[in-house]
């Protein structure tokens, strides 16, 4: 982490909990969640469509200190694109964030660079922060391709959004080969892709816009691993899938992100 970043920890609960689930979550996060521990540290969740709601009502009406994130959402606003979620109306709701490109989007629904970058500046248009996920696959890592599958996904994301909206959004590095299995990259590892991810921004948009942008590492995060991954200078917080659905393991890594020194 570095000191002029706020960090900001992200929960996606991807498809599970439903809005009976989802609203039991954020009380239990609004009970756990002290207001220190996020005095430094931004808390998203991103709980499934239908659950958006819900969790906004909670989240509202008993002040959780979380802001609200989606998943997803379509290029265009209205019309007839049946089956797909408005940004305008995720804005509406009061959505901060919304992820944008995670490689189960990109892998199981065909969305291609362009197309993230097109969602990532819809959801700029409508006033609140993409998180756009970018990372390798195991079989490119392994052909030595990780620095320009980073490469060409932040520079379709830096290009979309041009240089101010990129400084103020959110990158996730998600290494596909550490999600959901347990292995998380190393914390030298998160931090030199973090810092290629700032220097290709740097590159496309300039100083400005990589020194204020935000990049998350994501991939098996879990409280024991919280501390190591953020020691990185360009690792400024986590995309927590798994250990997000566990309420008290979520609290214990935002507690953990509040303690590392930036
Ligand atoms: P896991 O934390 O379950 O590995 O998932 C990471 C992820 O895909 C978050 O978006």
């Amino acid at each position: 982490m570095s000191a002029g970043r706020r960090p900001i920890i992200s929960g996606n609960w991807k498809m599970n909990f439903d809005h009976f689930e989802a609203i039991h979550a954020a009380r239990a996060l609004g009970l756990r969640l002290a207001s220190a521990d996020v005095a430094g540290v931004d808390v998203t969740v991103h709980p499934p469509f239908t659950d958006l709601r819900s969790v906004q009502t909670v989240v509202e009406a008993e002040e959780v200190p979380v802001v609200l994130g989606a998943q997803n959402c379509a290029v265009e606003d209205s019309g007839a694109f049946t089956g797909e979620v408005s940004p305008l109306m995720l804005a509406r709701l009061h959505v901060g964030y919304v992820i944008v490109g995670h490689s189960e989007r990109r892998r199981l629904f065909g969305e291609t660079d362009d197309l993230v970058a097109a969602k990532a500046a819809s959801v700029v248009r409508n006033g609140m922060v993409p998180v756009c996920c970018v990372g390798e696959t195991e079989t490119e890592r392994e052909e030595g391709m990780t620095r320009d599958r980073l490469a060409s996904q932040v520079d379709a994301v830096a290009v979309s959004l041009g240089p101010s909206a990129v400084g103020a959004s959110v990158v996730a590095y998600e290494p596909v080969w550490a999600i959901g299995s347990g292995r998380a990259a190393t914390p030298e590892d998160a931090q030199e892709a973090c810092g290629w991810i700032r220097e290709v921004i740097g590159m496309v948009a300039g100083d400005e816009a990589a020194a204020t942008v935000r990049i998350q590492y994501g991939g098996s995060v879990t409280p024991e691993n919280t501390s190591a991954l953020l020691e990185g200078a360009d690792v400024d917080g986590l995309l927590v899938g798994g250990a997000s659905l566990d309420v008290a393991a979520f609290v214990a890594i935002v507690q953990a992100a509040a303690g590392v020194p930036a």
